[in-house]
């Protein structure tokens, strides 16, 4: 039982962004187990923990680009802190009807996953790597 998977498609990469990837596929995939057995309380608690990590994954990022340059920083944060914002809004509702705003939540947290990291996330995982390969990358 699960929602996400770690597939080629999502692969960057950088050792560091794939690895904190992974983590999020299993943070999503305990969310959606809690879901399923409608454990809507403990769901809620869960999301709470999941947006604070994904906050902290989004930093690291973004520090990366930062640090070495990244020439597309900008819309790429854009679509971080739309992740971030959209994702309080639907914790804030969620316990008004669990069943339905957890699905809500959980579809949203998959479109979201499979578009972002197969995206804007694989290709700075790309020219980070190129620029490891090149011993030119600064870390955070
Ligand atoms: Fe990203
Ligand atoms: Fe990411």
């Amino acid at each position: 039982m699960s929602l996400l998977e770690f597939t080629e498609s999502e692969v960057t990469k950088f050792q560091q962004i794939d690895d904190e990837h992974k983590a999020i596929v299993e943070f999503a995939n305990k969310l959606y187990r809690k879901y399923s057995k409608q454990k809507y309380d403990e769901f809620n608690e869960l999301l709470k923990v999941f947006i604070s990590s994904g906050t902290k994954h989004f930093h690291t990022e973004e520090k990366y680009m930062l640090n070495n340059s990244y020439p597309n920083f900008y819309s790429h944060k854009i679509e971080h802190d739309r992740f971030t914002r959209k994702l309080i809004e639907y914790q804030e509702m969620l316990m008004d009807d669990p069943a339905v705003n957890g699905n809500v939540i959980l579809n949203f947290i998959k479109d979201w996953f499979i578009n972002h990291v197969a995206g804007k996330d694989k290709m700075l995982g790309e020219y980070l790597f190129k620029l490891t390969e090149e011993n030119k990358i600064i870390g955070v």
